[in-house]
């Protein structure tokens, strides 16, 4: 197929690129670079540095088969300090991009969406129709437009599958040996800020929280390793169907607290990882943890790397010379 990849030069869309490459399929990358980096675009794609509004440019082209939208900011502070930037950024542009794609007659998409669209949620493990009552505008912006490609699917028979990440961490090696890492500019996630700290870029890592009602006080997340997130992007391609919108949740179902991510990123790197106990952060639930049952039914999705052990392994591995 001939794909837009947008935000493929990011973390996840640069794996996601790199697995549809591989394929053999025929990739185009879309970035601003506001967060990416030119360099993590997979070599075989051609590159179109150009914001998201800009993306009908691109696809006037023609012969596009479909788009995997990963451009979006995607920091949940930051969305609460400067809310305009996310519903302009992660709604507006893409509905502009929608809006190019009906234009342009592409006929599917998959979208990256998120665990955040839940908020706190009422029984764990998570699945697709549990409540969606974001505590952040970060996460309400992916939930509005999770809404509206149900609205455009409905009505323009547009075919989408929006996929609800859970905690996705580690690196991809890919088959000409390339390594995709992630590479945030600011680096707000726990396993990436902790091996900060075994290479020596930071002194300690905070543990925000360890009141949580859970059995070490801190909080519990799902982590799924990036490769398994990116196969279920190629699952999800060809199952793309005409008329639907079809949400499938993507982790491990699997918990892990922070003090255990702490222990076992201590055992990948022999580090003793000095860790100090701070307030909570506001906005995070105390235990997020996905029902991944639908997709394994439905698209034969099978994690392949679920452990946490594996998942830091390969965090680790990226990082080092
Ligand atoms: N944490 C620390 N110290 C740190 C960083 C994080 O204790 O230095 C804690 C957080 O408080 C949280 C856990 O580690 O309890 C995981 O935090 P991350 O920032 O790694 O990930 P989040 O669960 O906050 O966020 C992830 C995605 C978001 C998405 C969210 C869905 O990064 O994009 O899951 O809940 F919105």
């Amino acid at each position: 197929m001939k794909l837009l990849v947008t935000g493929g030069a990011g973390y996840i869309g640069s794996v996601v690129a790199a697995q549809l490459c591989e394929a053999g399929h025929d990739v185009v990358v879309l970035d601003d670079l506001s967060t990416g980096h030119a360099d993590a675009v997979p070599p075989a794609a051609r590159f179109v540095r150009a914001p998201i509004t800009e993306a009908g440019d691109t696809l006037a082209e023609g012969g596009f088969h479909g788009v995997l939208h990963f451009a979006a900011r995607s920091l949940v502070g930051e969305s609460v300090e400067h809310p305009d930037l996310y519903w302009a950024n992660n709604l507006g542009g893409t509905l502009a991009l929608l809006d190019a794609m009906r234009t342009h007659r592409v006929p599917r998409i998959v979208f990256s969406s998120t665990a955040a669209t839940y908020g706190e949620p009422d029984t764990t493990p998570i699945e697709e129709n549990a409540p969606t009552r974001p505590t952040n505008p970060y996460g309400a912006s992916k939930l509005a437009v999770d809404t509206a490609l149900t609205a455009f699917a409905g009505m323009y028979g547009l075919a989408a599958v929006s996929l609800r990440y859970f905690n996705v961490a580690g690196a991809y090696t890919a088959a000409d040996h390339r390594v995709y890492r992630e590479r945030h500019t600011v680096e707000t996630h726990l396993i990436p800020r902790v091996l900060a700290v075994a290479l020596g870029l930071d002194d300690s890592v905070s543990v925000f929280g360890d009141d949580y009602p859970t059995p070490d006080g801190t909080c519990i997340r799902d982590y799924i390793h990036v490769a398994d997130l990116a196969q279920a992007h190629l699952l999800a391609l060809p199952a793309c169907a005409e008329g639907t919108h079809t949400i499938y949740n993507l982790g491990n179902g699997t918990g892990f607290s922070v003090r255990q991510v702490l222990s076992a990123c201590r055992d990948v790197t022999g580090h003793p990882i000095p860790a100090i106990t701070r307030p909570r952060r506001p906005g995070d639930p105390a235990v997020l943890v996905a029902s991944s049952a639908r997709i394994q039914h439905e698209l034969s999705w099978k994690p392949a790397h679920p452990s946490l052990h594996a998942i830091i392994t390969d965090a680790w591995q990226a990082l080092r010379p």
